[in-house]
Formats: C-alpha cells, structure tokens, sequence
C-alpha cells in the first residue's frame, strides 16, 4: 500500500513549470494569471492567495482584482472583459462560488476560451469531451488524473467509479478518465445501493463533500483511491470522503486529506497558464 504524497507529486511539476516558465520568458512571453475575488469568504480568501503565491514562485506574472460583495453583475463582466483585452493576461480565473444576484454561467461564458484556465467555459467542456488536444481540462480533474498516472498504473481498460457528479468535479473527472479508455461509472445521492457499485472499481474517486461516505466495506481490496472531499469536522480538522485510516490497508494506493488532491489542484492550475500562454503567443 501506498500513500500518494500530493505535496511531493506538486513540488516537482512545479519544479518542471519553473524551468519552463524561465525559456519562455527567454522568449519573451511570461505567463501571466488574473484571479478575481469577489467579497470576503475566508476559505475562497485564501485559496485565491495561495494562487497568487504559487504564481510569483513560479515566476509568472499575477494580478489579483478583489471586488466587493456588492458589485453589480455588470461591473464583474465589464472587469472580466478588460483582462480578456489585456496581451499580458492568459488565464482569467474568477473565484467560485459567486454572490447569488450574480449569474455564474454569465461569469464563466464571459471568460474568453483561450484565457479559461479553469475549463469551465462550455466551448472547453465541448472540447474536452470531444478530445481536442487545446482543451482546457479542469485543475482538479487534472490533479487526479496526474495522481494515478504517477503510480504507474495502467488506466486503459480499467473500471473507475465517480461517486460524485458536480461540474467542477466529478463529472470532468469521469470524462477525463473515459478519455484515458477507462470504463466509467458515476454514483450520486439517487444511487441505489452505492457499495455495490464502488465494490466493482479499480479506481475509486470520492467526490461528494461527505466526511467518511466512502468506508472500508466499499473498496475492494488492491483499489486505487483518490479522496477529493475537503470537509471540516466541528473540532477544526480537516477530513475526506473516504475513511482513511480504515481503508488504507486494504486499498494499493490511497490519497490522504490534507495532502492529496489539494496541493495538485493549484499546480494544475500553473500548468493550464502555462499552456494558454504557449498557445495564445504561437
Ligand atoms: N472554487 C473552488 N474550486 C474552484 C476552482 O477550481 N476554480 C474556481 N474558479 N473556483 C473554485
């Protein structure tokens, strides 16, 4: 059994983007980040600093706009359009989730394609499941999939379960893998008999937002488990979906929370910048 180290796996493909992120500015193309905020939630406060920290790193270019709870729908698009005309700016992120008098689809249809680091933007989820290679593929679909790749298992032909079917998540993760020739199947809250499917995966992807909905009796033994929940427990700790210290033994390869999933989603994040700058400056 082992236990995948997100840190370590994101500490060396930054290392990698670092030297690639020096050629090109040899070239004279620095990648550059916007990252829009808007009002003041402490989680979304410092997932957006942690952006811009990993992005001086690595030596791109950031701009973070913070713009009031109040602003006005309009504003928000207007300030999305002149990082959409701005030549120094390649990826737009604008952080989710939004005030509720502000349309999130209008947000994300705004972000032009080409700048939509996230792959929100329904012309990437087109690309993607059409399999076009200059597809923008979500951070942490991405992460799980760079995750598994790592462990030097073979995905091709494999059964991977998604219990989870959100847009940021779940489903672009089940897509992903479908790309990768995985044979796919997504669980969700109306899923009769859940560990009767779980019980069939060779990869199992946790995805819900439940602390320990995934126990020991779901995994077959020799699974690969990836734990995408994030959850805070009353005490402060953090925790997955998946009951970690109970499935461990029985799975080959396991994520823990903190420390799995997380740290790959900025890295990803990094790499689509990367990728949209390359892209647009060819
Ligand atoms: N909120 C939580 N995760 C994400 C993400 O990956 N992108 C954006 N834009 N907002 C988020």
């Amino acid at each position: 059994m082992t236990v995948l180290d997100g840190k370590q796996i994101a500490k060396e493909i930054r290392e990698q983007l670092a030297r690639e992120i020096q050629e090109l500015k040899l070239e004279g193309n620095v990648p550059g980040l916007a990252v829009i905020l808007v009002g003041d939630h402490p989680a979304s406060r410092s997932y957006v600093l942690a952006k811009e920290r990993t992005c001086k790193e690595l030596g791109m270019h950031s701009v973070l706009t913070e713009l009031p709870e109040s602003i006005s729908e309009n504003d928000l698009l207007d300030c999305i359009q002149s990082f959409n005309n701005d030549e120094q700016i390649d990826g737009i992120l604008v952080q989710l989730p939004l005030p509720s008098h502000i349309s999130e689809s209008k947000v994300i249809e705004t972000i032009l394609p080409e700048k939509d680091v996230d792959g929100f933007h329904p012309i990437n989820i087109g690309r993607m499941h059409a399999g076009d290679e200059h597809a923008f593929i979500p951070c942490t679909p991405l992460g799980i999939l760079e995750m598994v790749k790592q462990t030097g298992e073979e995905i091709s032909g494999k059964h991977v379960v998604v219990v989870g079917r959100s847009n940021l998540v779940g489903k672009p993760a089940g897509q992903l893998f479908l790309q990768e020739n995985a044979t796919v199947t997504f669980c969700h809250s109306r899923t009769k008999n859940l560990a009767e499917q779980t019980l069939q995966a060779d990869i199992l992807i946790a995805a819900v937002g439940k602390p320990n909905i995934i126990t020991e009796a779901m995994v077959s033994p020799g699974a690969v488990v990836i734990d995408v929940g994030v959850n805070r427990l009353e005490n402060g700790k953090l925790c997955g979906d998946v009951d970690f210290e109970a499935v461990k033994p029985k799975a080959k390869h396991i994520t823990p929370v903190p420390g799995g999933v997380g740290p790959m989603t900025i890295t990803m994040l990094m790499n689509n910048t990367v990728l949209a700058s390359k892209w647009r400056k060819k």
